[in-house]
């Protein structure tokens, strides 16, 4: 039973090696366009640019994390190109967002109208934009990151595309919306809540009313900035940037799974492949390893903000508070610190803690001697420690980390703590809890399982979408007509109201005729029958 299992991997192993797993293709030239972006949301794409340059097909990647300006012109002699500038460089590395976010959630909505104008301003003076408008290149397929990349989509209309979204955290209400896929709203969370997915009447509310006000927020304030500025800065005849998603729109590619996050149903058009860079992990390197392997049984904790937030920006009660609890601890502590100066001959850094200013984390949680992870809740790192089966406490801030901190919570595999909380004797309450009771690694085990147990991996899954959507141009057969209908027949309201108009017509009629009866007619023969008993 076992060897044959065994046989069975190898096997799959080897199919997957000569790429026997996804049909044949041809190559197909691809370009993708994230300008505006995160380090952590281009965790998503690296992985299938990665796997579709595998595959032969040429890619051109447009990446707002790429420092340089486009040094190759149409250089044909290479499959994978990638260009950026040295401005979109600086908006997307530096998102000011810090540990006080959590204070004001709905500053960023308020500020997106002018973040737009800034983003599209710098993209439509960018001279790699102008290499990609200009150029005469046939593109077979555009992919966008499905965030904060609006101004890219003249380039659609102007390369004459289909193009997919694909998107580094749970499906935005908008995105849905435009690739016409349900809300779902009575049972699927807004990701900026702290929701579950029963939700009582109020929340509801709250949850219908704030994600339809975001899909027509965005139709009614940035789309329209997004159209002036393209009008005025590209100087061509463009249709509204509404009508190119309606017309090349094709896919919808999201980082979600049914395993962690909450259930969601989707037109065939949209792909759930959450987890899709998770890997096994690989040896560490030598400093590394001999700092964790010296731990001996206690084992080593890993703690981590992501890549938006610094360690180095967390107030200093908060690192207090850290540092005076892993004082306590047998385990070795590993710290993501970026800022390196004065930090590690810091005197209030206990001997156990070891801060490093960037860290294998998969790696780190593939390892045998790791323990727990604390972590700030974002969907990577979730996806990270479920898929390698690491237990965690998390300590969201902003975005969509309280919704997934708390759905960890509610399953039962890691320990949610409100930074407004914290103290060193809660802190270090969860950490023994997370050590000592088992039934948070067994929890973990259950849902790590149901995140393995998949017909492909989720990046196969993605590849094969991409190609699927290239080989039938566009797929349209795949889009629900609901993209064609307006706000108010999408969600029934019309029919909701003739409904309630006619019901509340036929009551009033039988209401109507019933007195009648009662009081003329009715009333007359009461009367009358009381005459005859006289
Ligand atoms: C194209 O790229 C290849 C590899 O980077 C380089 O060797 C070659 O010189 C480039 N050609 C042109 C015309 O820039
Ligand atoms: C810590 O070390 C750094 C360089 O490694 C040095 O510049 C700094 O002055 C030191 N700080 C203290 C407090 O000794
Ligand atoms: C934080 O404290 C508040 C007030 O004491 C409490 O209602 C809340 O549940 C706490 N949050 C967590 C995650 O423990
Ligand atoms: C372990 O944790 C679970 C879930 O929080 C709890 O129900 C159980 O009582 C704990 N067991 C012990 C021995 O503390």
């Amino acid at each position: 039973m076992k060897n044959r299992a065994k046989i069975n991997r190898l096997v799959s192993a080897f199919l997957l090696l000569v790429g026997l797993v996804l049909p044949e293709c041809t190559a197909y030239n691809l370009l993708v366009l994230s300008p505006i972006t995160t380090p952590s949301h281009s965790n998503f794409f690296k992985p299938v640019v990665k796997a579709l340059v595998d595959r032969g097909h040429t890619i051109t990647y447009y990446n707002g994390l790429h420092q340089k300006q486009a040094e190759t012109t149409n250089n044909h002699t290479t499959s994978f190109r990638v260009l950026g500038s040295p401005s979109l460089h600086k908006i997307s590395t530096d998102h000011q967002v810090d540990f006080n976010i959590r204070d004001k959630p709905m500053k960023f909505l308020a500020e997106l109208p002018e973040k737009m104008e800034n983003y599209c301003t710098t993209i439509y003076t960018d001279p790699a934009f102008h290499q990609l408008l200009n150029s005469n290149e046939k593109f077979d397929l555009i992919i966008i990151e499905g965030y904060l990349n609006d101004c890219s989509l003249p380039l659609v209309a102007i390369l004459d595309v289909p193009f997919i979204y694909m998107n580094g955290v749970a499906p935005i209400p908008w995105l849905l919306n435009a690739i016409g896929s349900p809300l779902a709203l009575d049972h699927f969370p807004n990701p900026v809540f702290s929701f579950k997915d029963e939700m009582d009447f109020w929340q509801r509310t709250v949850n219908s009313v704030s994600s339809l006000m975001g899909v027509y927020l965005r139709h009614l304030f940035v789309m329209p900035v997004v159209d002036r500025i393209a009008h005025k800065m590209l100087k061509r005849n463009l249709p509204t940037i509404a009508e190119i998603e309606h017309r090349y729109l094709s896919l919808l590619i999201v980082n979600t799974h049914s395993s962690i996050n909450y259930q969601l149903p989707t037109s065939p058009a949209v792909i759930q492949a959450g987890g899709l860079h998770c890997v096994p992990s690989k040896p560490l390197p030598r400093h590394l390893e001999s700092f964790v392997d010296g731990s001996g049984d206690a084992g080593f904790i890993i703690v981590s903000f992501g890549s938006v937030l610094k360690g180095a920006d967390m107030p200093t009660n908060f690192r207090r508070i850290f540092l005076s609890t892993f004082d306590r601890l047998p385990q070795r502590v590993l710290w993501k610190w970026e800022d390196q100066s004065g930090t590690n001959n810091d005197s209030s850094i206990p001997p156990n803690v070891k801060l490093i200013s960037w860290m294998p984390q998969q790696d780190l949680l593939g390892h045998p001697k790791i323990r727990l992870f604390i972590t700030h809740g974002g969907l990577f790192s979730n996806q990270e420690a479920v898929y390698h089966g690491v237990p965690f406490i998390v300590m969201p801030v902003f975005a969509d980390q309280p919704i997934n901190a708390q759905k960890a919570h509610d399953d039962g595999y890691a320990i949610r703590i409100d930074l407004d909380n914290l103290t060193e004797e809660i802190l270090y309450d969860a950490i023994q809890r997370l050590l000592t009771n088992s039934s948070y690694r067994e929890k973990m085990r259950k849902v790590s399982s149901l995140m393995r147990d998949q017909m492909e991996s989720p990046l196969e899954r993605a590849v094969y979408w991409i190609e699927y959507v290239i080989r039938h141009d566009g797929a349209p057969h795949l889009r629900t007509t609901s993209h064609k209908l307006s706000f108010i027949q999408r969600n029934l309201f019309d029919v909701l109201m003739f409904v309630f108009t006619l019901t509340f017509f036929f009551l009033f009629l039988v209401f109507y005729i019933c007195r009648y009866y009662i009081f003329s007619r009715g009333g007359v023969r009461i009367i009358s029958d009381q005459k005859k008993t006289n």
